[in-house]
């Protein structure tokens, strides 16, 4: 039972142990959430306030009978969504989170954050299991279209079979990317350390892979402002915003005398 919670803005000094095992560690897995672009100013999904499923109802916006019923409206939400991020920039965690992949030779990064900000920011072992917002797919064939053209007809037309393309992005009742999430389980049983990153954890399956981690011997720890449902389940929890626990801690793996 994790009852290693440090709040950064009260305690100030990070644990010796947890830069140590940072230190040893040959292998890192970082999971992120909606918490570490909250920086750059992309909203959280659960903030009470400004968290999208706060504003937006899921069951018309974010399935694919919401789709089927209303493509126009759908599309025009993530069109609404892709014009909002074009002035999104990562922010100093995104960027500690690349210089992590610099730093371990064995890095991955698995994301539940669709909006791209992680490959921007320079990391490349980057496992985006809830998708991208950027890019398109075939809504029936699942195949990625390229350079749509948007036309008179919203949303256009898959070139190869005519069916409506759409953000490739998981929605709810869709099962997650099968190549992402088989090797991100596959990363997180084999990983020295393990960092959760800006998530509530509470969604499935992405929650489970700290835990597994755990249980495959890794020291898990998370970076949130607040505590998670994770939180009594792994080895320590540091309070604070990402943008500044990240930078700091690498500063720290990375200095040669440190406290
Ligand atoms: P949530 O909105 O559920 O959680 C965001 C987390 O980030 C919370 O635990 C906050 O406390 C924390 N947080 C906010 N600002 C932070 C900061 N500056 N530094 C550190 N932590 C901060 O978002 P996710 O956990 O990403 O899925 O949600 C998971 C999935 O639920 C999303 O990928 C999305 C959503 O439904 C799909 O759309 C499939």
């Amino acid at each position: 039972m994790n009852l290693k919670i440090i709040d950064i803005e009260r305690d100030k000094d990070f644990p010796e142990e947890t830069i140590t095992r940072l230190r040893e560690a040959k292998s890192c897995v970082v999971l992120t959430g909606a918490g570490v672009s909250a920086e750059s100013g992309v909203p959280t999904f659960r903030d009470a306030l400004t968290g999208t499923w706060s504003n937006f109802n899921v069951e018309e916006f974010a399935t694919p009978e919401a789709f089927r019923k209303n493509p126009k409206k759908v599309w025009e939400w993530y069109e609404y969504r892709r014009n909002l991020l074009k002035d999104i920039n990562p922010n100093e965690g995104h960027y500690a989170i690349a210089e992590l992949e610099k730093i371990y030779s064995d890095f991955w990064l698995v994301t539940q954050n669709i909006d791209g900000l992680h490959h921007k920011a320079g990391n490349k072992n980057v496992l985006e299991i809830h998708g991208n917002i950027c890019r398109n797919k075939c809504f029936e064939e699942n195949t990625i279209v390229d350079n749509i053209s948007v036309g008179e007809e919203i949303p256009p037309r898959c070139p190869d079979c005519g069916s409506y393309v759409r953000p490739d992005v998981v929605w709810f009742h869709e099962p997650l990317p099968k190549y992402e999430m088989e090797k991100a389980i596959e990363v997180s049983s084999q990983c020295d350390i393990f960092i959760v990153a800006g998530t509530s954890a509470i969604v499935y399956p992405a929650a489970e892979l700290p835990i597994i981690a755990k249980n495959a011997g890794a020291y898990v720890m998370e970076i949130n402002i607040e505590e998670t449902l994770i939180s009594t389940q792994i080895d320590m929890t540091i309070l604070g915003k990402t943008g500044i626990v990240l930078p700091k801690l690498t500063e720290l793996i990375m200095a040669k005398e440190w406290k």
